[in-house]
């Protein structure tokens, strides 16, 4: 390996609000050398995530900040070129949290204490699906929206951050559990999207609305049932008003406050739940990963049978994962943000 050349991408720079390119450095890299038990893997795809970017703050979210001037690591699909473990053979797709390098080592068990990356079967589906479909973000529409949200079947279902990884999964689960469903995404080309192609039964583009409150009364004559919500703020203000007697509200994601300075007031959520016997549940798709086998087969399953799409939207070259990161708060993405480093 040693007539490759590696290159990575570091945290330059904490954000302040908004990140930009510059809290970003791509530099040169040292070919890393698996130890005993390490495989090492050529990076396919990165994922590029929203919640990487409460990674990039100091404090502690749920998961442990980046280190200044350290290789930022995430979701990714890799080639293994050369394996010291017995778990693994060169030629195995491989996913799981890989450094956002061309070249990384990773800890070759396959379960257990120490697990790093799993085997992909690139016979049953494209490899990117293990970072979208059937990964992390279709594990997170599955358990939070059956588990919590418990939708019925007549019920009336309202995502927002529809057009995207979690959200065009969830508007679609919601479907096959025959209940009517209402999308809130952020252009007319996304929410066409929904309808035509994901079968939604209304959508509504929270940019051009003028009344969004007005828009999804409109949309949703029977009230809400089950809201799962991926961005918060002034969206969710207007979807809690409507909900039903029994309603269940799925906290997934907030990503409208993700890049805030100061901390966010809105209406108090408190008296609707109360008069409404309702219940909101914020989750992190971890809780889940006992159960994650189930959840992938069934995804899998419906995959199989055609009962699920998957959209994709694939930027060309590891150079351009931050700008593809970044584009996730501009609403670039419908389906599952990717990097393609390489084939
Ligand atoms: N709880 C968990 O374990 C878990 C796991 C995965 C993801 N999440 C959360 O779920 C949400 C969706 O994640 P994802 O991976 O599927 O990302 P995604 O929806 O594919 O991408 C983010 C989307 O958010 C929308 N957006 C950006 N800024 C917004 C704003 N200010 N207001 C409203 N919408 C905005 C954009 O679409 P528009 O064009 O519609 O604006 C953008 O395409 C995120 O909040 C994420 O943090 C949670």
């Amino acid at each position: 390996m040693n007539n490759k050349t590696n290159k990575k991408i570091l945290l330059a720079s904490r954000p302040s609000g908004m990140p930009t390119l510059d809290n970003f450095e791509i530099a040169q890299a040292e070919m890393p050398q698996p130890q005993e038990g390490e495989v090492l893997i050529r990076t396919l795809y990165l994922s590029v995530d929203p919640y990487m970017r409460g990674r990039m703050n100091e404090g502690k979210s749920y998961v442990a900040p980046f280190a200044l001037n350290e290789v930022i690591t995430g979701g990714g699909v890799g080639e293994v070129v050369e394996s010291r473990s017995d778990a693994f053979q060169p030629g195995d797709i491989v996913t799981g949290q890989l450094d956002w390098q061309l070249y990384s080592v990773a800890h070759g068990a396959q379960e257990g204490a120490g697990a790093g990356i799993r085997k992909v079967d690139p016979t049953l589906a494209p490899v990117t699906t293990a970072l979208g479909v059937l990964g992390m973000p279709g594990l997170t529409a599955y358990f939070g929206l059956l588990d919590i949200g418990q939708p019925a079947a007549g019920e009336t279902v309202v995502v927002s951050g529809a057009a995207g990884a979690v959200g065009t999964l969830v508007c679609q689960l919601a479907k096959i559990k025959g209940c009517r469903v209402v999308a809130i995404a952020g252009s007319d080309e996304k929410n066409h999207y929904l309808t035509s192609d994901l079968g939604v039964d209304a959508a509504i583009n929270y940019k051009t609305s003028t009344d969004l409150r007005g828009a999804l009364r409109e949309a949703c004559p029977g009230g809400v049932d089950v809201y799962f919500d991926n961005v918060g703020g002034e969206i969710s203000d207007g979807v809690t008003p409507l909900i039903n007697h029994g309603a269940r509200i799925v906290i997934c994601g907030q990503i409208s406050l993700y890049n805030l300075e100061r901390q966010d007031v809105g209406p108090r959520v408190q008296p609707y739940l109360l008069v409404n016997s309702a219940r909101m549940q914020g989750f992190i798709v971890t809780d889940y990963a006992a159960r994650a086998p189930e959840g992938i087969q069934q995804l899998g399953q419906w995959l199989a049978e055609g009962k699920l799409k998957f959209a994709e939207n694939i930027v060309e070259g590891f150079e351009n994962a931050p700008q593809a990161f970044l584009g996730l708060f501009s609403g670039d993405n419908l389906g599952k943000q990717l990097v393609k480093v390489a084939d």
